[in-house]
């Protein structure tokens, strides 16, 4: 029987791109997706296991669908994700309003375990594959502004950093058949779609294997960027150790392939680096944003850091301020270090910096890298930038906003100009956040 399905999203963009292959499986099945709660059926919740906040948040909103299930007894609720992944049947067994739960490798099955479902039963389904890549999914674009999509390229990890859940919650790499790959990207374009954003837990150890035939992470990517010059091309996350010159190279020669490289180092300190597992040096990792300065001169680098990780000294703390200053990074996400069951720190390591030394770091970083946002904001004002237009601004309707090929967020006053479209802006001011401009001729 047909249900109305809602799907709330939580966690990183591999999830919200996963969401939409969720999507597209339950629409093969005669299911449709309600983006309004109160007519659904079934609530499907696709989670996050990254930090131990992340999972707090999700118990909370369960807190408050357990009130909306009172009313109304029949509506059932499914967790998918990496939470569904690490917590398994425990999650039908704690006192949740959980009937379903299905991990990242076995959305497949969903349109036969809702059945079972709606027969009374709760079930778990959470096997690991090591070949699921969804490969022929024509994902649905939920919540989309028809301007840029995200394309699943691989899943999984297997680099086992010391303090990261998700090669036990999203099991081993395994990349997905490029032809499917730059069809969804050629269907995407001729849609109108004007940005893809190429998704993997580390893109870079993208491989594919045909016969011998060899397609890596740069060759995938020029494929993808001969589509169309109006196609740009965005990718997340890379890991330094794999950011090879040939992919700069590939980069260099396709304009379309955006100026902008999240490299995530997560600590300035070689201590941490090995106690973390990341397999480079603070040495090695400011070779690669040397490289990555020589052949992309304009490209924004960015970055996520983690504060107070098992023994991490004060000294340690500054080499990360000190790294930080000499990358000059454009923009970091950055984090407490938050312990996570089953992982090599867990059980290995201390989880003993003290949560107010944890916090006194991280607002450090913040700190700093709101200088380093600004000081990078204001070396752009007088330039002129391509923005991709993607909306109007939250803050005006008299104004529109887009993003620069570095993914810097700018404003400008709309004009006659209409979302999906390219245009030249001067910057002319700005915040840490935004560039502020006007479109010139
Ligand atoms: N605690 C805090 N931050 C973490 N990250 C990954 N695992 C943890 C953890 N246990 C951060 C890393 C990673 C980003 C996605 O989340 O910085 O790059
Ligand atoms: Fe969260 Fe990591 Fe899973 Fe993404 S892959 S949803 S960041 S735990």
């Amino acid at each position: 029987m047909s249900k109305r399905v809602y799907i709330e999203t939580y966690g990183c963009q591999m999830n919200f791109a996963d969401s939409e292959i969720v999507g597209a499986i339950l629409i093969k099945h005669n299911h449709q997706i309600t983006p309004d709660l109160q007519q659904a059926d079934v609530v499907l919740i696709n989670t996050c296991a990254i930090r131990d906040n992340a999972e707090q948040r999700i118990r909370k909103r369960l807190g408050e669908l357990k009130a909306v299930k009172k009313r109304r007894p029949d509506l059932k609720i499914g967790i998918l994700g990496c939470m569904a992944e690490r917590l398994k049947e425990q999650l039908l067994q704690d006192d949740l309003p959980v009937d379903l739960v299905v991990g990242p490798d076995a959305y497949r099955n969903l349109p036969e375990l809702l059945n079972r479902v709606e027969c009374g039963e709760r079930t778990a389904s959470v096997l690991l594959s090591e070949e699921e890549t969804y490969a022929e999914i024509d994902p649905v674009r939920l919540g989309s502004n028809g301007i840029s999509a995200f394309i699943s390229i691989m899943r999984g990890c297997q680099n086992f950093c010391s303090y990261c859940v998700v090669p036990y919650t999203r099991g081993r790499e395994r990349s997905r058949d490029p032809q499917t790959i730059t069809d969804e990207a050629q269907r995407l374009f001729d849609k109108g779609y004007r940005e893809i954003t190429l998704l993997g837990q580390n893109v870079n150890s993208y491989r594919w294997d045909c016969n011998g035939n060899i397609t890596d992470f740069p060759d995938l990517m020029q494929r993808v960027a001969q589509i169309s010059p109006m196609l740009r091309i965005r990718f997340a996350t890379s890991h330094p150790k794999d950011l090879s010159d040939k992919l700069l190279e590939v980069m260099a020669a396709n304009p379309n392939i955006c100026r902008c490289i999240h490299l995530p180092v997560q600590s300035g300190s070689d201590n941490m680096l090995k106690l973390m597992n990341r397999k480079y040096t603070v040495e090695w990792y400011l070779g690669r944003v040397e490289a990555i300065r020589r052949y992309l001169p304009d490209c924004s680098i960015t970055t996520d850091v983690i504060a107070g990780f098992c023994n991490e000294t004060e000294q340690d703390h500054q080499q990360t301020l000190e790294l930080f200053r000499k990358v000059g990074y454009d923009y970091a996400f950055m984090f407490k270090y938050s312990m996570r069951p089953n992982t090599y720190a867990e059980k290995r390591l201390h989880d003993n910096v003290p949560d107010d030394v944890k916090t006194r770091r991280l607002e450090e970083i913040i700190a700093l890298q709101g200088e380093l946002s600004l000081q990078s904001n204001r070396r752009d004002v007088g330039k002129t930038f391509e923005v991709l237009i993607e909306g109007t601004s939250k803050r005006s309707d008299q104004q529109l906003f887009g993003r620069n090929s570095q993914n810097k967020v700018i404003v400008f006053p709309r004009e006659d100009y209409k979302p999906g479209q390219y245009v030249m802006v001067q910057v002319t001011d700005c915040t840490s956040a935004t560039l502020i401009g006007k479109a010139v001729k």
